[in-house]
């Protein structure tokens, strides 16, 4: 087999860089060891900000995003006894969607299936070779358990966290940093109608609770909780009630109904460094995690591979490497950014039981409901910065 592109993972970075790749004029092939049932199955965030819609859209996948996507000018922000708008269109001129990145996901499998390149489900034993050549190839074995090469001009490792590629990129020297946050958060998804216009974000001394959804009948819930905490131990009763206390407000309540999915989600950080090893090219979470307070995770995959994909077709259609060399400085600019608004979205949302943090958070959330630059400075990172910083 022979692509121009090898590409590991059929997640949203995977999958969109193959698209924008195709609309290029250069082929590829997505190699993903799950099934598609499983790909399409996990319950992911759901923020997208406006660069991602318009990249989605103008790459001919806004069709459904924008029939069932909900758009939003703004988030509420909450602490007791104050629940803050902020407006992001005049704030910063930009708004923000509401659109699972499982449906994302779905949209692009069907993309790719229907006339699409090559996407391989359940395949094992994928190992990239040769990324310090300008032939690496990929081996992998395919779901008949046939061994196989696909040899190519470029790798992408858009296999997420787990995957091979990033040990690649660190054998031939980099760097790694880390941050585990003392929280997980504890998500619902539940057949009920949301009782708000806007995602909430909400302070609590029990901890954080965020109000979310997926659609005008389904929501999407979170709470802090000890990263220790079973899942087992959070009865559907409990979860409501401690919504209820977290998200207080006079004369409002959260809407209950059927719980359909429960989970408890670690927080952490994660930034590798550099995103290149010769011919291999980090994206997505292969190379770097957010912790979700600041809905980057899907984001900043989609920025990753806009970059890519133009640094890619420079590179195999008018052979000049100037933005391959530059690939990993542009996207860590914007990845570092990122992790910084994701920690810092953390760290004034996030009870530790320590009565001084707990006052200072408040204060950081008086001056963003107070202040038009601070909300601004909140306003244009959620909503997305530009692509080069
Ligand atoms: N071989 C082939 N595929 C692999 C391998 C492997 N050895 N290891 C992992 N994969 C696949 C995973 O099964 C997954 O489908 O790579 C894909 C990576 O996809 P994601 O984890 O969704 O990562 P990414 O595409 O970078 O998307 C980032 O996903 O985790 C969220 O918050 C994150 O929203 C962000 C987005
Ligand atoms: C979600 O809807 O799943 C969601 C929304 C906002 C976040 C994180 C997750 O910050």
């Amino acid at each position: 087999m022979r692509t121009q592109v090898g590409i590991i993972g059929a997640g949203p970075a995977g999958l969109l860089l193959s698209r924008l790749l195709t609309l290029q004029g250069i082929d590829s092939v997505v190699l993903e060891n799950r099934s598609r049932d499983y790909v399409q199955a996990r319950i992911r965030a759901g923020v997208l900000e406006q660069h991602t819609v318009d990249t989605l859209t103008a790459a001919g996948l806004g069709m459904r995003l924008h029939r069932e996507g909900l758009e939003h000018t703004g988030i509420h922000l909450q602490y007791p006894g104050v629940r803050h708008t902020l407006d992001f269109p005049s704030l910063c001129g930009r708004t923000v969607w509401v659109y699972g990145q499982t449906e994302v996901v779905k949209d692009l499998i069907a993309a790719q299936l229907d006339g699409g390149p090559p996407l391989l489900f359940g395949v094992s034993d994928v190992t990239p070779e040769d990324v310090d050549t300008d032939s690496p190839r990929i081996r992998f074995t395919d779901a008949d358990g046939v061994p196989r090469v696909l040899e190519c001009d470029a790798v992408a490792g858009t296999d997420g966290f787990h995957g091979p590629s990033r040990a690649l990129v660190q054998a031939a020297g980099g760097r790694v940093w880390e941050r585990t946050y003392p929280y997980a958060w504890l998500g619902i998804l539940a057949d009920a109608a949301p009782a708000t216009d806007e995602l909430i974000y909400a302070w609590h001394r029990d901890g954080f609770a965020l109000y979310s959804m997926r659609s005008p009948s389904v929501s999407r819930l979170y709470l802090q909780v000890d990263p220790a905490e079973r899942v087992e131990d959070w009865s559907d009763e409990r979860v409501w009630d401690a919504l209820d206390t977290r998200m207080a407000l006079d004369g409002w309540s959260v809407n209950r109904g059927p719980v359909t999915e429960k989970s408890v989600l670690p927080m952490r950080s994660f930034v590798s460094s550099p995103m290149r090893r010769g011919r291999l090219f980090l994206a997505g979470d292969a190379a770097h995690i957010v912790p979700p307070t600041g809905a980057k995770g899907l984001n900043l995959a989609v920025a990753d591979v806009t970059l890519l994909a133009q640094a890619l077709v420079r590179l195999l259609q008018d052979k000049e490497t100037d933005l391959a060399d530059s690939y990993s400085d542009r996207a860590l600019a914007r990845v570092w950014r990122c992790t910084h608004f994701s920690w810092w979205m953390t760290s004034m949302l996030h009870t530790s039981g320590d009565d001084f943090d707990a006052e200072l958070q408040l204060s950081q959330l008086r001056r963003v409901c107070s202040s038009e630059p601070a909300a601004r400075e909140l306003a244009e990172n959620y909503t997305g910065l530009p692509l080069d910083l």
